[in-house]
Formats: structure tokens, C-alpha cells, sequence
């Protein structure tokens, strides 16, 4: 059973920034030498990007959750480069990391140094994206990554009404990093509810491209993201209107929206489509309540830190591992056992209510 956390102290998404700008002055920048050792042993964090808040807090959350359990952390950001991926990882466990948590720039990419790792005895915990193609990865700490696309999906059927208007409505569809296996999981979520509408003809997809192949985004990046959505709406929107997007993450839909901006959307005449989005970053919050990006999926980084946190200490306790799915990851090797946080769909009727009465923001976040 996962144990309780209601008596951890939250770290809020700013209190986080502030935690790791305190961590960084403190020890000279992301990317120096580990982290004093707790007494419990020093954990290896290993994420992928600071070019988004989200992993920026994910770390800070764990930072400060590990601390207050006795661990040290050497925390590392790999600002998306598979090869300072792997070198960062391979350095903590020269520096004698205890437990690795890693979440991937490149799903299939670390094997060679989750064999090293194995070699040293050290458990290896995926972080939100599932290591690929590996037996050395022990456990999966994530949210319900195919609810993350059930929910972009649901909010596009409801908010066009499919239901009970005939359409067609025309639709554009986003993919996220092809070396992402959460984007699958997003994706298939999404089109189980779109599916059904495309096939009986109120959703068209104006371009056609509906296959992974055709949609994905590499490396999640949003200027990627533009510049495809500059293409189809060249292409395929000369004489009629888009009325929705899926995007599966806020980069992307702030690419998609400055790709419409450009060609006249976001007047009263014509509005911006619907526009999902995922991970509440601040830059999209303030999107929303500005009646642009219409929706994002908030995932909040510090339940997944602290879960997180739960499975390490039981698994360098020796105790049972808090796990509540056994069956949807296998990452090719088998399946990895996992626990699987709920995610919230956030428009402009409940972000106050989900982002800040929930102390995740302050309302002065969002002022521009
Ligand atoms: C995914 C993650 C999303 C989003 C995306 C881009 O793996 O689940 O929440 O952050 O990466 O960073």
C-alpha cells in the first residue's frame, strides 16, 4: 500500500525555483561534484531539461523531499543532449550514487550505463518517462500517462459539443517526442476518444496525418512544432478555419498558437481554436487565462517527487515497494512494476482552484 504523504511539507513551484537557485549558488552550478551524503546514501537524479519549469521543479521537489529524509543528491540536467545524459549518469555512479532516478532524454539510449549501474548494485527508479529496451530498471514512478491523452481528448469532444453537433469540425494532430514512450501513451489515450469522431465524419483531419510517423515532435520542442503547424495551415487551411488542436504538451501548443497568431486568429471574427496542452507551465497558464491555449493537463511535480521519494527510501529500507500498476509498462525487457499518479485537466473555469488554491502557484506568477 503507498504510504500517506498529507504530513510532508509541500514545496510549492516557486519555493522549488527558490530551492534550486539556493542549491545552485551553493554549490557552484548543476554539474559540480555530488552533493554532501546523507546519512542514508546519496541518490543520483538525472533530468532531462531546464528549458521547461515542470523538470526544473521536479528536481527541486526531490531535492528538498530526499534531503528531509537523510539523503544527499547529486542532481543533473542534460539540457536534452543524449551524450551529456549518459556522462552525467555514468559520473554518479563513479561518485558512488546509492539509487539512480532518471527520467530520459532518450528512452532506449541508456543501456550500456544501466549495465554499469547494475554492476554496482545500484536501483535504478524511471521518473516520469519510462526507461526503454533495459532489464536494469527496477521501478516506475508516473502519472496515468494514457489518462493524460483521455483527458485532451475528452476536453476537444466536449467543448465542440461532437455529441450532439454533426461538424465536420476540422482538427490538426500533435505527437510528442518520437524517443518519448509517453508520448505513445498520450497519443493512444487521445485518439481512443477522438477515433470514434473521425471515423463517423464531425472530426476531419484536414491533413490527413494522423500516424505517429507524421505527427510526433522531436525532442517536444515547440519551434519543431510551429513550423509544422506554419506548413499545414499553408497547405490545407486556405479557405476554411481549424477549430481544434491536439497538442500534447504546452510547448507545442504555444508554437501552434504563435503559428496562428501570425496569420490573423485570436481576433473576435476569428478565434483561436481549441488547443490542448500538458504540465500547467506558467507560460501556458497565462495563455489560458488570456483565452488562447484553451486547456493543459496539470501533473503536479510534487505528488511525483514524493512518490518518488516513498519508493527509493523502501527500496534502500528493504520494504515493499509502493506500486499500484503491474501491467501497462513493459519496456521491452518485461514489465516494469509502477505507481501511477491521476492527472487534472485545467482550463480557465478551475486553474484557480487547481494551480492556486492548491499553493502550486501564486496568482503574482501569473501576472506577465
Ligand atoms: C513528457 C512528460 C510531459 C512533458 C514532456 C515534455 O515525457 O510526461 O509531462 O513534460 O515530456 O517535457
Amino acid at each position: 500500500m503507498p504510504r500517506h504523504r498529507s504530513d510532508r511539507a509541500r514545496v510549492s513551484a516557486p519555493a522549488a525555483l527558490a530551492a534550486l537557485s539556493l542549491l545552485l549558488t551553493s554549490c557552484g552550478g548543476v554539474g559540480d561534484a555530488a552533493q554532501p551524503e546523507g546519512e542514508n546514501g546519496v541518490v543520483g537524479i538525472s533530468m532531462p531539461t531546464q528549458s521547461w519549469e515542470r523538470w526544473v521543479n521536479d528536481g527541486a521537489n526531490m531535492v528538498s523531499d530526499f534531503e528531509e529524509r537523510g539523503y544527499g543528491t547529486d542532481l543533473q540536467f542534460a539540457e536534452d543532449v543524449v551524450e551529456d545524459q549518459l556522462a552525467q549518469v555514468e559520473n554518479m555512479i563513479t561518485r558512488g550514487a546509492d539509487v539512480l532516478v532518471i527520467a530520459a532524454v532518450d528512452g532506449s539510449a541508456l543501456g550500456d550505463v544501466l549495465d554499469m549501474a547494475a554492476d554496482n548494485d545500484i536501483p535504478v527508479i524511471a521518473y516520469d518517462r519510462l526507461i526503454m529496451e533495459s532489464p536494469n530498471v527496477d521501478y516506475y514512478a508516473t502519472f496515468d500517462n494514457h489518462q493524460v491523452g483521455v483527458l485532451q481528448g475528452e476536453y476537444i469532444v466536449d467543448t465542440l459539443d461532437l455529441e450532439n453537433e454533426d461538424g465536420p469540425f476540422n482538427i490538426e494532430l500533435f505527437g510528442g517526442a518520437p524517443d518519448d514512450n509517453n508520448s505513445y501513451f498520450f497519443n493512444d489515450g487521445a485518439m481512443e476518444v477522438l477515433q470514434p469522431h473521425i471515423d463517423d465524419g464531425t472530426l476531419e483531419v484536414g491533413s490527413g496525418q494522423t500516424s505517429m510517423e507524421q505527427i510526433a515532435t522531436e525532442r517536444w520542442d515547440g519551434s519543431v512544432a510551429q513550423s509544422r503547424m506554419d506548413n499545414l495551415l499553408s497547405a490545407n487551411y486556405s479557405d476554411e478555419d481549424i477549430d481544434a488542436v491536439l497538442s500534447p504538451f504546452d510547448g507545442i501548443s504555444l508554437g501552434v498558437i504563435e503559428s496562428l497568431r501570425a496569420i490573423g486568429y485570436g481576433t473576435e471574427e476569428r478565434p483561436f481554436p481549441v488547443v490542448t496542452g500538458q504540465d500547467a507551465e506558467i507560460s501556458s497558464v497565462r495563455s489560458i487565462v488570456a483565452g488562447e491555449q484553451t486547456q493543459t493537463v496539470f501533473k503536479d511535480t510534487r505528488e511525483l517527487a514524493a512518490q518518488t521519494v516513498d519508493m527509493v527510501d523502501a527500496v534502500v529500507e528493504g520494504e515493499e515497494v509502493p506500486v499500484n500498476d503491474t501491467e501497462s509498462y513493459d519496456n521491452g525487457t518485461g514489465v516494469v512494476p509502477a505507481f501511477l499518479l491521476d492527472p487534472v485537466s485545467v482550463d480557465a473555469d478551475n486553474y484557480e482552484e487547481a494551480l492556486i488554491e492548491s499553493g502550486y502557484y501564486e496568482e503574482s506568477d501569473l501576472d506577465e
